[in-house]
């Protein structure tokens, strides 16, 4: 039976709590090139500019604060009577902070740790150090737990389920250039879903509906709308 709700967000969800986006004028890919920063490559060549990179992003995540579209998220999925699946491209932590439960972030999280050589996972260090052991097998490669370009995104089987099942697909402040999260909207129309734009401005993508304006304003209108009030 169909009823749920998909909500896709990217970098315009966090922005007003501080954390840069990545392609705006200002934006991380301003002044760090992704390919020094965040491919497999990037790590095997100079995992010491990659940790620093993740350090600071992690450290800039630690000192911001949830703002009143993750709230209005959170309470979105504690009070529909529908069920709400948050699926982010972020890797920060401020859906959870804000109260949001079982969030999917599809490319990894700054809070995670993850042993290249053999996979386990545990929660990272503030500050994560070229060669620091994996606590199961020793090996002295541990990266961050974040998804890089050329890897393949997290949960994909699980965020094809939560569309299947949902009936209004929302993409929350994101520009729609990354696969495979820009073709979730294609993948929506193409189940005959609704889909809503909340965004600083539009993307460009097609969207049944497109409300334009800063997350912090836009998402908890529509929440309360959804709501009732
Ligand atoms: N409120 C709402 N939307 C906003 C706000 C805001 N205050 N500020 C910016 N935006 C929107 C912009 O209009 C843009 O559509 O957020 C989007 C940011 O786009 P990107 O910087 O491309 O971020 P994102 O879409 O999340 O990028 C996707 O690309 O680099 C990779 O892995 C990285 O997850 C990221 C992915």
């Amino acid at each position: 039976m169909r009823g749920g709700i998909f909500i896709l967000s990217g970098a315009g969800l966090s922005a007003e709590s501080g954390l840069r986006t990545f392609r705006a004028a200002d934006g991380l890919w301003e002044d760090h090139r992704v390919e020094d920063v965040a491919t497999p490559e990037a790590f095997v060549r100079d995992p010491a500019q990659v940790q620093r990179f993740y350090n600071m992003r992690r450290a800039q995540a630690a000192l911001a604060e949830p703002n009143a579209a993750h709230r209005a998220l959170a309470r979105l999925q504690a009070e529909h009577d529908r069920p709400v699946h948050l699926v982010t491209q972020n890797v920060d932590d401020l859906l959870e902070r804000a109260g949001a439960r079982e969030v999917i972030h599809m490319h990894g999280a700054l809070a995670g740790a993850l042993c290249a050589a053999c996979g386990s996972r545990w929660p990272a260090p503030a500050a994560m150090a070229v060669g620091d052991p994996c606590p199961s097998c020793g090996a002295a490669r541990t990266r961050p737990d974040i998804v890089w370009f050329g890897e393949i995104p997290y949960h994909m089987d699980r965020i094809e389920e939560a569309l299947e099942e949902s009936d209004l697909f929302v993409a929350v402040g994101t520009s729609g250039t990354v696969y495979p999260a820009a073709g979730f909207g294609r993948m929506a129309r193409a189940l005959g879903i609704r889909t809503l734009e909340l965004n600083l401005e539009a993307s460009g993508a097609r969207f049944d509906e497109q409300r334009e304006g800063p997350a912090s304003a836009v998402v908890p209108a529509w929440v309360a709308e959804v709501l009732g009030g």
